[in-house]
């Protein structure tokens, strides 16, 4: 796969980095490419960052097959631009602080793991957890396409984790989860990782409701878009670039929140920690001998307990 000019992969349909029109995609049963291209991502940074790195994952860089070697390879010459260096810090940053927080949740008693929008996140193959069981919900289509994936690299499926495929705009996920073995009496910590600026407001809530309704110890950790007038007037540039090639797609990003509008999302929660790019460079990026940080204030990560 030839690597293009701004350094995106293109993956397995076209630019994948893109992923404008990611939801519509699916919509039509085609797997997720904003999963190939995070995944891209997390793998070049194991590959090309400097040492040490902030998410280190063995199985980043297998998980794409070996047909994505050359175009890793070829992407390093790319990966030093503002824009590529601010992404990529913030896709290992939320991965970081996601299993950071799974191991406070596990030693607090957790026993149950559920990524939502799993894409090509690679925990349950890490999983240093004995007792901790792993639920990975994704979109049907997306879902598949990884589990084709990992046969094809020989990546078998470790015996505690269970896949759910659920569509969180139609499909209900407490009877998926069910359905998968999850027992809705355990405290669980929930992970859900660039999925929510596609969704409507009305599937983000469904989800959230069921995730309040779990046991006291339960968390969650997503990541939010805050919506163009919160943003810098260079920001603000970035955003309506975006915008107007998701409208062009068609399947515009749906759901963008300031930090007030999540915190109010969440009034059943407590211990709220909501992250931006300062925050989080502080916490992991500091004294690094390379430029790899976060930048901007449009992307935040939040995490909230039962
Ligand atoms: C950017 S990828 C993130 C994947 C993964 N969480 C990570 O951090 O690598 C977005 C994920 O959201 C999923 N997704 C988006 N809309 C969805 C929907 N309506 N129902 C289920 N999954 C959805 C996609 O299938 C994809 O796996």
């Amino acid at each position: 796969m030839p690597t293009r000019s701004h350094g995106l992969p293109k993956g397995p349909w076209g630019d994948s980095l893109h992923a404008l029109n990611d939801y519509a995609l699916m919509q039509i049963g085609r797997p997720s490419r904003t999963a190939y291209g995070t995944a891209f991502r997390r793998a070049c940074h194991q590959l090309h960052d400097a040492p040490p790195l902030v998410f280190s994952d063995p199985i980043a860089v297998p998980i794409l097959g070996a047909e994505a070697l050359p175009e890793l390879q070829a992407a390093k010459k790319d990966l030093g631009s503002p824009a590529n260096i601010a992404l990529r810090a913030f896709l290992v940053a939320r991965s970081r602080y996601t299993e950071d927080l799974l191991a406070q949740a596990v030693a607090q008693g957790v026993t149950q793991y559920v990524l939502l929008g799993a894409g090509l996140d690679t925990f349950a193959h890490r999983n240093p957890y004995p007792e901790l069981r792993v639920f990975e919900v994704d979109h049907p289509a997306t879902q598949q396409w990884k589990r084709e994936l990992l046969a094809a690299g020989n990546l078998p499926a470790p015996a505690n984790l269970t896949y759910a495929p659920v569509d969180f705009e139609c499909q209900s996920l407490p009877e998926q989860l069910a359905a998968a073995g999850f027992d809705a009496a355990r405290p669980s910590f929930f992970a859900w990782l660039g999925v929510v600026p596609y969704l409507t407001l009305p599937a983000f809530r469904a989800t959230v409701s069921f995730v309040a309704a779990q046991p006291a110890g339960s968390g969650i950790v997503f990541d939010y878009a805050q919506p163009r007038h919160a943003l810098s007037p260079q920001e603000q540039l970035a955003h309506d670039s975006l915008a107007a090639r998701v409208a062009q797609a068609g399947e515009p990003f749906q759901l963008f929140f300031t930090p007030s509008e999540a915190a109010c999302e969440l009034e059943d929660f407590r211990a709220i920690e909501d992250l931006g790019a300062y925050e989080l460079n502080l916490r992991y990026f500091a004294n690094r001998t390379d430029q790899l940080q976060l930048r901007g204030s449009a992307a935040r990560i939040l995490s909230a307990w039962l």
